[in-house]
């Protein structure tokens, strides 16, 4: 029997794959835009960096991970998401003790051992950006503008939510006032016991409809913030709604990675189906320092390709680039030179069969092509090529040694 792609995993072909470079392209021009600068870090990790960063009470760590031990006998697993291999750089690499601002963007495939379904699969891919040294809320505002711009730029419907999720001065009473609430309620599902124990703010964005009727009556997050909290809070409501942000508060979005402090939002789009959450991300004040580095602050976020990939419109019947042809087989030399002129500048394509005119015009047209270069007996016998505009028809006779000077642009 044929081997096949495994489970929740998949094979990226034209015409998709055309559209995840092409959103590769514009979010790595906009985070440029916005001084972030590219970072790639293994895929392969220590276990121990996400047990550590994504939390044990994680269901990304407790139920997700392709972990597994190397010929070394290290315990190593497959990323399940960026951050933490960013965060282990940024120490290994001393950043934290140079000061400043660091502000990175990357791409490229996670993995997390989930129960496929449309939207979420095992093998995915993120774009996500992390800034690490800047406490200011205004960073938090402008990595919020930054997905939005990608968004934007695609046209891609959503939802902005946020939240704080307080800070070491606030956030430890609170969770002992959640714990009291907790304890007297056994009727909760076996995840929230679990996380009841482990990291209790985490059973607010349980999916179980009966612990959600149960915690409309838990303490509320947002009113038991310190000043500076709800301060910085009320400044990035400030701040969006200055940028003409529409976004809504969730007072239970809680994410699901236990590194998150003060701010946590995400987007999410009623295009998608169950898997709404397109972008997520926030503050991870204590992440750095908790994993060895001197104490720095940080926020990032990280947009799920394969959720918006199909609401990326490209158009298939866009015009672009050469296809170059011959009439006789001794113009194929100088037709691959002229081809290789092309391309400095622009995409083009060579058949080496001689065909007729019309042939090549025929083709030419079904790979969509915006010009038809051809080489017949008397172009050869002059050096030159024929070029014609498949768009408005124009047509010229141009010399071989004057390519180079403008070919992508001699018809416009
Ligand atoms: P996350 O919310 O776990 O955050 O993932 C970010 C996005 O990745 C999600 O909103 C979703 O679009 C996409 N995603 C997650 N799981 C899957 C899946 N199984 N299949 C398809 N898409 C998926 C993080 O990963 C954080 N590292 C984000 C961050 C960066 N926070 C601070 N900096």
């Amino acid at each position: 029997m044929a081997i096949k792609a495994l489970r929740g995993m998949k094979d990226l072909l034209p015409p998709q794959s055309k559209k995840y470079i092409k959103f590769i392209q514009t979010a790595s021009k906009i985070a440029q835009h916005f001084g972030f600068d590219y970072i790639e870090t293994p895929l392969l990790e220590e276990t121990a960096l996400f047990k550590r960063s994504v939390g044990e009470s994680s269901d990304i760590v407790g139920k997700e991970m392709y972990q597994f031990i190397d010929k070394g006998g290290n315990d190593v697993c497959l990323r399940p998401e960026g951050t933490a291999g960013i965060v282990r750089s940024f120490i290994e690499h001393k950043l934290d003790r140079q000061g400043g601002v660091h502000r990175f963007f990357y791409y490229g495939p996670m993995f997390r051992y989930e129960r496929p379904q449309k939207g979420r699969l095992r093998e995915f891919h993120q774009f996500g950006i992390e800034s690490f040294g800047e406490a200011s809320v205004y960073e938090d505002a402008t990595i919020i503008l930054l997905a939005k711009e990608i968004l934007d730029h695609f046209n891609i419907p959503y939802k902005l939510k946020i939240n704080s999720l307080g800070c070491p001065a606030c956030l430890p009473s609170y969770r002992e006032n959640l714990v009291s609430f907790l304890q007297n309620h056994d009727d909760i599902c076996d995840d929230c016991k679990r996380r009841r124990k482990l990291n209790p703010i985490r059973v607010l964005d349980c999916k179980n409809e009966k612990c959600q009727e149960i915690y409309n009556d838990a303490p509320k997050l947002l009113l038991n913030l310190c000043d500076n909290c709800q301060q910085d809070f009320a400044t990035l409501q400030e701040i969006l709604m200055r940028e003409n942000v529409e976004f809504e508060i969730d007072s239970n979005l809680v994410r699901g990675l236990d590194y998150y402090t003060k701010t946590a939002f995400e987007f999410v789009s009623d295009a998608l189906g169950a898997q709404n959450a397109v972008a997520g991300g926030g503050r991870y004040d204590n992440l750095v320092e908790f994993l060895g580095g001197k104490p720095t602050p940080a926020v990032g976020f990280a947009i799920g390709i394969e959720r918006i990939l199909d609401l990326i419109e490209y158009d298939e019947d866009q015009r672009d680039g050469y296809y170059v042809g011959v009439m006789v087989e001794d113009a194929l030399p100088q037709a691959f030179d002229a081809t290789m002129q092309f391309r400095k500048r622009c995409k083009a394509l060579l058949e080496y069969k001689p065909k007729s005119l019309k042939a090549h015009l025929k083709a030419a047209d079904k790979m969509k092509a915006r010009y038809a270069a051809i080489i017949g007996e008397d172009e050869l016998s002059q050096n030159a090529i024929w070029v014609k505009d498949l768009e408005n028809r124009a047509e010229q006779i141009i010399p071989l040694a004057k390519i180079v000077e403008s070919p992508c642009k001699i018809m416009e």
